[in-house]
Order: C-alpha cells, then structure tokens, then sequence
C-alpha cells in the first residue's frame, strides 16, 4: 500500500510542485496519472522512490515513512520497485540481455541464475530474438521493452514507468500499454505517467489527474480528460 499524506513539494525559490496530494494505492492497483507538462507527475514519481524528498506531508510505502528513511535504509526502499525512466538509462555499450541482467547483479545475483532470470524478463516482453543486441540497434518500442524487463527482472512490488509510450506510434503505444496491464496483472502495483490519451481512454483504468499539483481528479474507471479544470474531483 502507498500513501501519500498532504504531500507537498516546493522548489526553490517559489515553484510549488505538487500541493496538499493526498492519495491510497492499494497493492496491486493500476493508475494513469495524468496532467499537462509541469503538472507534478514525475515530481510524485520522484517522492515514491526517495529521489526527493516532500517538504511537507507523509509518505508512506507499505507502512514505511520514507522521511525517517536513513540514507543506508534508501536501496533496500529503491529494491521494492521497478523503474522504468523516461530515458530510459540504458547502458549503449552492454547488449539489451546484459543490460537486464545488470538489474539482478546489483542486487547480488550473478552468474547463470542472473542470465536465466533476464532470459525470463526478456521472454515476458517478448524481446528475445534482441537479446545480443545492443540499445542503439533496436527500435524505439524495442529500447521500451528492454527497460520494462529490467525493471521487472528483480520482481518487485511497485513498478513505475514515467511516459513509457512517449514519442511512439499507436500500435507500439497499445502493445507497450498491454505489457504494463499484463505486468500488473502479476499482483505488482504500477503506476504510469501519460499524456497518451487514446491509451487511457482504451484501457479505462484508474486515472488520477494532477493539475498545478493538485489532484484534480481520482476516478476507478477514468478516461483521459483534456480539460482537467473543469473536472470534478
Ligand atoms: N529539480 C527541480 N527544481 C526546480 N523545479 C523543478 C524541479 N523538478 C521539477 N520542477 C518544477 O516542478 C513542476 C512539476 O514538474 P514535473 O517534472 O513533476 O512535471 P510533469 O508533470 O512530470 O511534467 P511533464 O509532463 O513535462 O514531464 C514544474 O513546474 C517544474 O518546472
Ligand atoms: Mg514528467
């Protein structure tokens, strides 16, 4: 279960990020979170993994305050999660298999049990025939996919993908979405930032709708809504 608080983020000098958000995922929710350039959306993203910190309000991830959170304590919280950036951070020289199997090193597992569950990530994306292949020689959708199956490859319990199906075609787009629906679909909580309406409005999932910072919109079955001023909440 995540929790955020009356969460707000204010940079300086006056910028307020995200303003008074309260908000419940359950484990095992699907979100959109939606909202024009500026919003807030990956600023929430950033709170959720401790790549920030919330000026005021509480978050908590599975009961955890993240604010008492100590330094060392951050990549046990960071191990919870599957993260897929916006871009992407795929290392250009490893193949897309190495690039996966990174994920599962760094958390201590090596060797052929490492090979055998980025052979597994790979499978569920369905990315193998690129599996020697390195980032700048695959497409688009395919560099998408590479970074999904790294960030699932460690099963972690909250997966985050900030504007996963940027700049694709609408076929690519769907077939990224699905991937996210069929992950979810595993019990593992996702949350996805979007300015993609036609896949909002496709898939009709929860959609939480950030505006100046604000949620201005929290529905279970939601649709993309371009005017997010005249919502109601
Ligand atoms: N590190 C930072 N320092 C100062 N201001 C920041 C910082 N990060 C974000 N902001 C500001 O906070 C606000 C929210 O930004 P955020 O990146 O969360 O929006 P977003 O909804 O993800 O937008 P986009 O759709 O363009 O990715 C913006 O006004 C942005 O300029
Ligand atoms: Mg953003």
């Amino acid at each position: 279960m995540i929790v955020l608080r009356n969460v707000s983020k204010v940079f300086d000098p006056h910028i307020t990020a995200l303003d008074d958000v309260t908000l419940s995922i359950p484990q095992g929710d699907f979100i959109f979170l939606v909202g024009h350039n500026g919003a807030g959306k990956t600023t929430l993203l950033s709170l959720l993994v401790r790549a920030d910190q919330a000026t005021s309000g509480v978050v908590l991830i599975g009961g955890q305050d993240l604010a008492l959170l100590k330094g060392s304590e951050i990549p046990l919280l960071r191990r919870r999660f599957g993260i897929v950036f916006q871009d992407l951070k795929l290392f250009p020289s490893k193949t897309v298999a190495e690039n996966v199997e990174l994920a599962m090193q760094v958390q201590g597992c090596t060797g052929k049990r490492a090979r055998s569950r980025a052979a597994e990530a790979l499978a569920l994306v369905g990315l193998e025939h690129r599996a020697t292949f390195l980032p700048g020689n695959i497409s688009g959708g395919e560099r998408r996919k590479a970074a999904i199956a790294r960030a699932i490859v460690h099963q972690p319990e909250i997966f985050i993908a900030d504007e996963p199906t940027a700049s694709l075609s609408p076929e690519v787009s769907w077939e990224i979405t699905s991937l996210l629906m069929q992950i979810n679909q595993l019990g593992i909580t996702t949350i996805v930032s979007t300015h993609d309406r036609d896949v909002v409005d496709g898939f009709s999932r929860r959609v939480v709708a950030l505006d100046g910072g604000r949620i201005v919109r929290d529905v279970q079955v939601g649709k993309f809504q371009e005017n997010f001023s005249n919502a109601t909440a």
